[in-house]
């Protein structure tokens, strides 16, 4: 991230420490039971992680309501937002690791959940993990049906027809060539769903009018595809001690990537491409829209 502004680093800094605090309270102690559920639960969700998913809750928060910043009930709809959905997000890592899934034995520079504890103990945690999610969504400060659209943003990317129906697609894809229209569905679905939906949760949360609504939403969508074209690149241009996870998975497991289909340098290309995309549909969001801004530089010049 050296090619990122230096204030931008400092701003991500910050939410990611802050985004840990939060995490920290709203997961049960290890003391309760059943405490080495809570302990694996904890294990994978605290103390890891770029936190880009919460980043981009806080990021289209204010890039739609700057005013509203410092402002507790906003500053908590955001913070509940945010948790919910680096839950929904770890949730998937610790099932992405599992030996049925991708058997990875390396998370965020740590072992896996079910290398640390037990697979039984991985599949639950994430089970746990995931309505926690929908637990903090239910506290967010605004009006119930703001409650009730937040529920229904994070089912709908969590679900077949978002993450687990990507992840579905992604194991029914291995060792096959899929067109560049069917990998890029792919990838929208398994990561773009819950990055989409992070920034439409800040946006609801600063109640973003309509024309917000429509820069969020194609900055979103160029930003969900960017993030896993570069963790495509990245598996293959980056090291297991950088990455904290295992480099070179998706050739040895014959994944199709944006790498296979269009070779590395194309797939460098399009990165970009979708990142002037990105910045492109934010620029109505004026000043308001640098931390998203920041962000859209962070995902794709990232080393890790
Ligand atoms: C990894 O996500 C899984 C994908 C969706 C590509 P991140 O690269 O955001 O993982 P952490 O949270 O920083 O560990
Ligand atoms: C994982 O994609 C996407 C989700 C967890 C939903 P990958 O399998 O490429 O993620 P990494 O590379 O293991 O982090
Ligand atoms: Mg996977
Ligand atoms: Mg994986
Ligand atoms: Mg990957």
């Amino acid at each position: 991230m050296s090619a990122v502004l230096p204030s931008f680093s400092t701003w991500l800094g910050a939410r990611a420490a802050h985004i840990e605090h939060v995490l920290d309270k709203e997961m049960p102690q290890v003391d309760i039971i059943p405490a080495r559920l809570h302990e694996a639960m904890r294990y994978a969700v605290l103390g890891g992680g770029k936190r880009v998913r919460a980043a981009l809750v806080y990021a289209a928060g204010y890039g739609c309501a700057d005013n509203q910043s410092g402002n507790p009930a906003f500053e908590r709809a955001l913070d509940c937002a945010a948790a919910a959905v680096e839950l929904v997000h770890a949730y998937s890592l610790v099932h992405d690791d599992l030996p049925c899934m991708d058997d990875d034995s390396l998370r965020r520079g740590q072992p896996t959940v079910h290398v640390r504890f037990d697979e039984a103990t991985a599949l639950l945690a994430g089970d746990a993990l995931q309505p926690l999610a929908f637990d903090c969504l239910a506290q967010m400060p605004v009006a119930p049906e703001k409650i009730v659209q937040a529920t229904q943003t994070l089912a709908q990317a969590a679900g077949s027809l978002g993450m687990a129906g990507g992840q579905a697609i992604d194991l029914e894809s291995v060792g096959k060539v899929l067109s560049q229209d069917a990998l890029q569905h792919m990838h929208s679905l398994k990561t773009g769903a819950l990055l989409s939906a992070s920034v439409m949760l800040g946006g609801l949360a600063a109640g973003a009018d309509g024309p917000q609504q429509g820069a969020l939403t194609r900055y979103a969508k160029a930003m969900g595809l960017a993030f896993q074209v570069v963790d495509d690149v990245l598996d293959v241009t980056a090291d297991t001690s950088k990455l904290g996870k295992t480099a070179g998975k998706d050739a040895a497991a014959n994944k199709p990537t944006y790498v296979t289909l269009l070779g590395l340098e194309s797939a460098q290309i399009m990165a970009k491409k979708l990142h002037r995309e990105a910045i492109e549909a934010i620029a109505p969001l004026g000043e308001s829209g640098r931390y998203l801004a920041g962000l859209a530089d962070f995902i794709v010049l990232r080393d890790h």
